[in-house]
């Protein structure tokens, strides 16, 4: 595997800083999904995966309380204490502090350390840089102060450091991606029970290439907790008569559907849509265990018009970059990836028609918003883990 140049960049940084050598260096991915979108807090299904894409940690236990940490990329740097975790104006550092925070509650207490980090996640593109900084703090408190925490015990308290110290009521999927992911493999996760399996991804002269629209609106996080909270509502609806729907998850369009005069239309529209997409994920894992890349890309479509239309999580901007490739026959399948309201969007490309499309889609993008686009042909790799290791 080639490695990431922000290895030595991230080492030499923590080498001048401190003065030593760090003590462990570890990568914590960002992550993709193919389909199955806001599904994951509704007990649904998802398809992520982990990818090349990563933030390098170099770091070493210290004695006392004081942590100093330093944002390589961002040239910025933060020092808190580990027995005063207090949210921070910076952003960035609740990442972390949220990771130290649930640990404490779990009762264990790591100690202080010293960490620089850095990567080539690109930040708000919606590839989850958040989760690639929890995932990766937690590993090396882990390894570094043998916690004994599992796997999933990790993804369950970065996802839990994200809900409460940060604030933004985020499903499993992203953690679980970044912690959990391998190499040419997508996980195909069930978010109720967390059972998975890996699915080798074979793309037979395909492949993934995001395009990022490189804006961030700000309704991003609001919106996303209002989501959660229709879901919610729709859910105590359908409970009146099924007492067993406990999250979407339980609940069929046909069911929606039979309550639709009892539903405000934002909660049918959002509970529509949910039902949909995991009966939708299911028929896409078919498709995919069959090798019919052009139906699962087709489903990719139907999901983007779901979160367009229903979920209203889209913006114009993935909209057109969407559109763009619907009669292109070089693309089986195109989507908004993630929360939405900006970020990426994800497209299955014949790999010798790839630049074409990048050199169509620049052109047609700039004109349309003015705004450069960037791509990022995707790779998927191992989840967090030692370098090298
Ligand atoms: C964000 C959240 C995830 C998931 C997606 C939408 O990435 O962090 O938990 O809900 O949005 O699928």
């Amino acid at each position: 595997m080639q490695q990431n140049p922000y290895v030595d960049r991230v080492t030499a940084r923590f080498a001048s800083q401190f003065g030593a050598q760090p003590q462990l260096v570890v990568r914590g991915p960002g992550r993709i999904n193919l389909i199955g979108e806001h599904t994951d807090y509704n007990g649904g299904f998802v398809m992520p995966a982990s990818i090349d894409k990563e933030l390098i940690f170099a770091i070493s236990p210290t004695e006392g309380n004081t942590c100093e940490v330093i944002a390589e990329n961002l040239n910025d740097s933060f020092t808190f204490s580990t027995d005063r975790l207090e949210k921070s104006r910076k952003g960035w550092p609740n990442y972390l502090m949220g990771v130290v925070d649930q640990m404490h509650k779990a009762g264990r207490h790591p100690g202080a350390f010293r960490l620089v980090f850095g990567g080539n996640i690109p930040t708000g593109a919606g590839l989850s840089s958040s989760a690639a900084l929890e995932c990766g703090l937690a590993f090396c408190l882990n390894e570094l102060y043998r916690l004994g925490l599992t796997t999933l015990e990790m993804v369950k308290l970065c996802q839990a450091a994200e809900n409460q110290f940060v604030g933004v009521a985020c499903g499993i999927m992203d953690q679980f991606a970044s912690m959990q992911g391998r190499e040419n493999s997508v996980i195909q996760l069930d978010c109720r029970s967390l059972d998975f399996n890996y699915f080798p991804l074979e793309l037979n002269g395909y492949m993934l290439l995001l395009c990022d629209t490189a804006v961030k609106h700000s309704l991003g996080s609001s919106e996303y907790n209002t989501r959660r909270q229709e879901c919610e509502q729709g859910v105590a609806i359908m409970q009146k008569k099924y007492p067993q729907v406990q999250l979407l998850r339980d609940a069929t369009p046909a069911m929606v559907e039979e309550f639709r005069s009892e539903m405000p239309a934002n909660v049918y529209d959002r509970c529509k849509y949910v039902t949909e997409e995991i009966e939708r994920v299911q028929v896409a894992s078919e498709l995919l265990n069959q090798n019919d890349l052009k139906g699962f890309g087709q489903k990719m479509y139907e999901t983007h018009d779901g979160l367009q239309h229903l979920y209203l999580v889209s913006c114009p901007e993935l909209d057109f970059l969407v559109d763009q490739t619907r009669d292109d026959e070089t693309v089986l399948g195109a989507r908004m990836m993630g929360g939405g309201f900006g970020g990426c969007t994800i497209n299955i490309v014949r790999e010798d028609a790839a630049e074409a499309l990048v050199a169509r889609l620049s052109e047609a993008y700039q004109n349309q918003f003015g705004i450069t686009l960037k791509t990022y042909p995707v790779r998927i790799t191992n989840g967090t883990g030692p370098v090298g290791g």
